[in-house]
């Protein structure tokens, strides 16, 4: 891959928007396919784009290279299942060569399927943490809520990823009758396996063909649901991300709530989205969004810096994500497609 990097600016202008938020931190969708069909983030048969919509591994390493110029630190790729990808291992291999030039961190979120199969080449790229996608340890309700995916396989993933190094952090999404009974299980072994764990309310984004009232269940419930048995203590925030964490006293291990119904967590947004096509999203719940590929193939990579700065101007403020009956998708694209 022969990459041209934009033309260095003689001081780094950081990219601030209207609401005085830097932002540091940019999540990069991959693609949209995934081996697995959550019923919180897919319908059972998907319409998955064209691959020739999609930025090609150098585009997505051009829009990377461009952010992480104006004082991006943090990198997160995703999909869809960023593993599904063909090669995507090089692009992860590439964006690792830049740590400590610039980027501090570049991690995965993944639902770990494939993880035993990268796990070593993905460790010596300089992946440190995953983010692994896990919401029951009951193999018949994975199946349930995945549609059809094998429980064994994403733990095999997550063992492998464990001993080639990365530290792993299980995401849930608490789901009204499918597992909000049980996550205490769930946690109690992650925090027994060294993994932290984030729950996370459903978010009305994409139709999955399901009433998104049916899923949604208030982490304020989860959360008085495991005070009858834990202590809980509140830790100060630390990744300037939505996600508020508590130690469980009991189990020693940490424990995050991402609640974007119940509670706004937009004030110290330091994100903006790509998703695979090359649309930049300034917010996962609004439509305001940047054509990225069409300035990359137009104008060339040298635009992108231009192009930065007028997504900065249009960063909205806040997302208005409402879960009442039948009030339908906040926006449209799903998760798959704005990377989750
Ligand atoms: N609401 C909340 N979380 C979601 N994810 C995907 N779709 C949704 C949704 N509608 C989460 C998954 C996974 C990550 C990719 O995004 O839990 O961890
Ligand atoms: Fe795939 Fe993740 Fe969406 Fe599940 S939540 S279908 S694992 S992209």
């Amino acid at each position: 891959m022969n990459v041209a990097v934009p033309t260095p600016t003689a001081a780094m202008r950081p990219l601030i928007d209207r609401f005085g938020r830097q932002v540091t931190y940019l999540r990069l969708s991959v693609t949209d396919r995934c081996d697995l069909r959550c019923v919180y983030c897919m319908k059972e048969r998907p319409e998955f784009l064209p691959k020739s919509d999609l930025l090609t591994l150098e585009e997505l390493e051009q829009v990377a290279t461009a952010f992480i110029r104006r004082g991006v630190t943090k990198v997160r790729i995703t999909g869809g299942e960023p593993l599904v990808r063909r090669d995507v291992v090089t692009l992860i291999e590439r964006l690792g060569a830049q740590i400590g030039d610039g980027l501090n961190e570049l991690c995965l979120t993944t639902n770990a399927t494939q993880m035993a199969r990268f796990a070593d080449r993905i460790a010596t790229a300089g992946v440190r943490r995953i983010n692994v996608s896990l919401d029951t340890l009951d193999p018949d309700v994975f199946s349930a809520v995945t549609r059809g995916g094998q429980l064994s396989q994403t733990l095999d993933g997550i063992g492998a990823a464990k001993a080639a190094g990365i530290k792993v952090k299980i995401n849930a999404v608490a789901l009204k009758g499918l597992n909000d009974q049980h996550l205490p299980e769930l946690i109690q072994w992650a925090h027994g396996e060294g993994h932290d764990v984030t729950l996370i309310e459903v978010m009305p984004v994409g139709e999955v063909g399901i009433d998104r009232a049916d899923q949604f269940v208030s982490l304020l419930d989860i959360r008085d649901q495991l005070e009858q048995c834990w202590t809980l203590t509140d830790l100060p925030d630390s990744t300037g991300g939505p996600a508020r964490y508590v130690r469980v006293e009991e189990t020693g291990g940490r424990l995050g709530f991402i609640t974007p119904l119940t509670s706004n967590f937009c004030a110290g947004c330091n994100r903006v989205r790509l998703t695979c096509t090359g649309q930049l999203f300034m917010c996962l719940g609004q439509d305001d969004r940047l054509d990225l590929r069409r300035i990359l193939r137009e104008d060339g990579p040298d635009a992108l810096d231009a192009a930065l700065d007028q997504a900065m101007a249009v960063k909205p403020e806040k997302h208005e994500f409402d879960v009442a009956e039948g009030a339908g998708a906040a926006v449209s694209r799903n998760m798959a497609r704005t990377g989750g």
